[in-house]
């Protein structure tokens, strides 16, 4: 097999039985949208580190492994294994560490390198748009949290743990969602974070709607 294989099926391996909407195909599309960026701002990058960091972003994930310092541990000897530098090691294991949303928002907030960024931004499209929409009532789903109630209102989140703490799905857009086009780093990012909120806008005015009935 050749390294891309290989951290393909690592990848496929792990995520086989995600169910909170964070599975190989999330994975596997990250790493799509991430080429894309890199193509659309023609940024000069090592792909290598964009490709294996988007594949496996979610591996060590809280919400995917039981054990992140385990999954960190042993993604680490992987790519040893698997024949990555030292030096990219860790540059991989800081990107997918220091990627996610809840730890820029509430975190100690890292400056990602640009093959980070790239990867940020591809993840943040995941969670737009039409995919977006299903996988937040998916996540909801699989964390017993409702998809709608006019009583529980919208929070402006301080903190990790309040954040983790469920809402509903519909508030999760306003909470999250809809404040990501306004957080991407490339033009790429923002572009089209822009075309996918306004899918979701529409949406939402469609979902009232049919509440008002
Ligand atoms: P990150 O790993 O960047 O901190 P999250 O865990 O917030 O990101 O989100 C990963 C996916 O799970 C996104 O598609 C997001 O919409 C969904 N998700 C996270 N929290 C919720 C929630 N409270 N309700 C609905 N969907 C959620
Ligand atoms: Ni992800």
């Amino acid at each position: 097999m050749t390294k891309i294989e290989q951290i393909i099926a690592y990848a496929q391996d792990k995520l086989m039985n995600e169910k909170t909407g964070h599975d190989f195909y999330h994975a596997r599309q990250t790493a799509v949208l991430a080429q894309k960026i890199i193509k659309q701002d023609q940024l000069s990058v090592n792909e290598f580190i964009v490709f294996t960091s988007a594949y496996l972003h979610d591996v060590i994930d809280d919400k995917v492994t039981k054990n992140a310092e385990k999954a960190l541990r042993e993604l680490g000897d992987f790519l040893v294994e698997v024949t990555y530098s030292e030096d990219e090691v860790q540059q991989i294991l800081f990107i997918i560490t220091h990627l996610s949303f809840s730890d820029e928002m509430f975190g100690e907030k890292k400056e990602l390198p640009l093959e980070g960024k790239i990867v940020q931004d591809a993840d943040r499209l995941e969670a737009l748009g039409a995919g977006g929409i299903l996988r937040a009532a998916y996540f909801s789903g699989a964390h017993g949290q409702k998809i709608y109630d006019p009583t529980i209102k919208v929070r402006k989140l301080q903190s990790k743990s309040e954040y983790r703490q469920p809402s509903t799905t519909i508030n999760h857009f306003y909470e999250k969602l809809c404040l990501l086009p306004e957080l991407m780093n490339t033009t790429y990012g923002k572009q089209e974070g822009l075309k996918r909120k306004k899918f979701m806008d529409d949406f939402l005015k469609q979902f009232y709607k049919e509440q008002e009935i």
